[in-house]
């Protein structure tokens, strides 16, 4: 797999993903013979916000398939047809030779010792990766009950229920995809206090304690990495970076909980809410008590992620105000909608109409946006999956990568 990175200033069309027009652009070679793993590379460059040119090189359908792979994990790709043109959207997917050029051989390096907290639905995709990776050495699985049956076996003397175990084991990198907040904040602290690299999913844990997880980390040289804990597959965090990179964030607007996403779609086509929410548990994106979800709790925790990558504010989860998903919900194109006025501090999260607003209103089943604009008036847009196993675990997967890779 070869990549080369350009940047050039070319126009994108006037898409509701993309309003951006001066984003680098990638060049990528990939071998399609593991079109996850080419996905992969894709998006790595995606969410560092680039726009992707890749060559796909292997069979005829080598790009349906990298197409196929990419939304998968959220990421909408282009098959322009022979002469048109190549960076109208983000990601442009074209036919390339039938072999890819050998990657050049990578120096062999010690493998990074992880230990992984929770085999879920996130924790199960990761562990399935993890196995098949010779950068990483898998040294323990912390879980509530090890004599579970799980999709991927944890391997015989790996499995564990206590936390301390767990780090005695002394990993290099804690991937944290556990489903309880306070024991998931408690295994953060502990391994960044002992200089231990993190990678988390879990917005309850991080979003309850960020300013204190993130002072620990720089007091120890350990990295706190927590992309998947909001937007899971759509890089969220990476554009609210981005668009404070660029200039003061003066407003952050979100879709961020998949699962309200979906039952106010149904609603929309008259379903009846509980049979909306039993939709939402069948597609596994509503979990059994979807109360976090429907009260807006999860997505202000992410909100107060977000307000403090974006302005570097502290916001209280429980502060920020919020209205509950019921069979009362108000009629016609309504999103769950979290929103902060960065000058102000005031963050809510409201059921509100989104009509001909492209960027919300059109948004799918588990799907997440975002709109940040900057003082100049400069707005940055991202969307992508926002739960599901493919999408979050990608997403953890490129934290980890970007760790392995440093
Ligand atoms: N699912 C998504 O789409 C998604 C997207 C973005 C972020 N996230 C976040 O990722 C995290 C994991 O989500 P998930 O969907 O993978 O949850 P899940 O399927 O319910 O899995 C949770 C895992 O955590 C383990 N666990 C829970 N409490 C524990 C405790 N006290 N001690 C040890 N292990 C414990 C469970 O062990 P057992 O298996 O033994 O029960 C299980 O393996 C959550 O914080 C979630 O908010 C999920």
């Amino acid at each position: 797999m070869t990549a080369l990175s350009l940047s050039l200033a070319i126009p994108a069309a006037d898409d509701a993903s993309s309003p951006v027009t001066d984003e680098p652009v990638a060049l990528l070679q990939l071998d399609l013979s593991d079109p996850p793993e080419a996905a992969s590379a894709v998006y790595r460059e995606v969410r560092r916000g680039r726009r992707v040119v890749a060559v796909a090189c292997g069979r005829a359908d080598a790009p349906a398939r990298l197409a196929q792979a990419l939304d998968a994990i959220g990421v909408v790709a282009a098959l322009p047809v022979p002469g048109a043109g190549l960076l109208s959207g983000g990601v442009s997917v074209v036919a390339g030779p039938e072999t890819a050029p050998p990657r050049p051989a990578s120096p062999p390096a010690r493998p990074l010792r992880v230990a992984l907290a929770g085999c879920g639905v996130v924790g199960g995709g990761v562990l399935a990766r993890l196995l098949a990776d010779a950068r990483f050495e898998l040294i323990g699985v912390l879980v509530r009950d090890p004599a579970k049956p799980r999709d991927t076996a944890i391997p015989s003397g790996l499995a564990l229920s206590d936390p301390a175990a767990l780090l005695a084991r002394e990993p290099d990198v804690l991937v944290e995809a556990i489903s309880d907040a306070s024991t998931g904040r408690a295994l953060i602290r502990a391994a960044l206090a002992r200089g231990v690299h993190v990678v988390s999913a879990n917005k309850q844990a991080v979003g309850g304690d960020l300013p204190a997880l993130s002072a620990l980390a720089e007091a120890s040289g350990a990295r706190l990495l927590y992309s998947a804990s909001v937007g899971g597959g759509a890089p969220l965090i990476e554009t609210v970076r981005r668009a404070r990179a660029h200039g003061e964030v003066v407003r952050i607007e979100a879709v961020l909980n998949g699962t309200c996403n979906f039952i106010l779609n149904r609603l929309s086509q008259g379903v009846a809410f509980d049979q909306a929410l039993d939709g939402a548990r069948v597609a596994g994106f509503a979990e059994e008590d979807p109360s976090a979800d429907l009260t807006g709790l999860d997505a202000a925790a992410k909100l107060s992620i977000l307000a403090h990558e974006g302005a570097g504010l502290i916001l209280p989860v429980e502060g920020i105000g919020r209205d509950t998903l019921d069979a009362q919900a108000p009629s016609g194109r309504v999103r769950q909608l979290a929103r902060l006025e960065a000058a102000s501090g005031i963050a809510s999260v409201r059921l509100a109409a989104v009509d001909g607003d492209r960027l919300f209103a059109d948004l799918d089943d588990e799907w997440n946006a975002l709109r940040v604009t900057t003082a100049d008036g400069r707005v940055f847009t991202a969307r992508g999956r926002g739960a599901g196993r493919i999408p979050t675990t990608e997403s953890v997967w490129a934290d980890l990568s970007d760790l392995a890779a440093n």
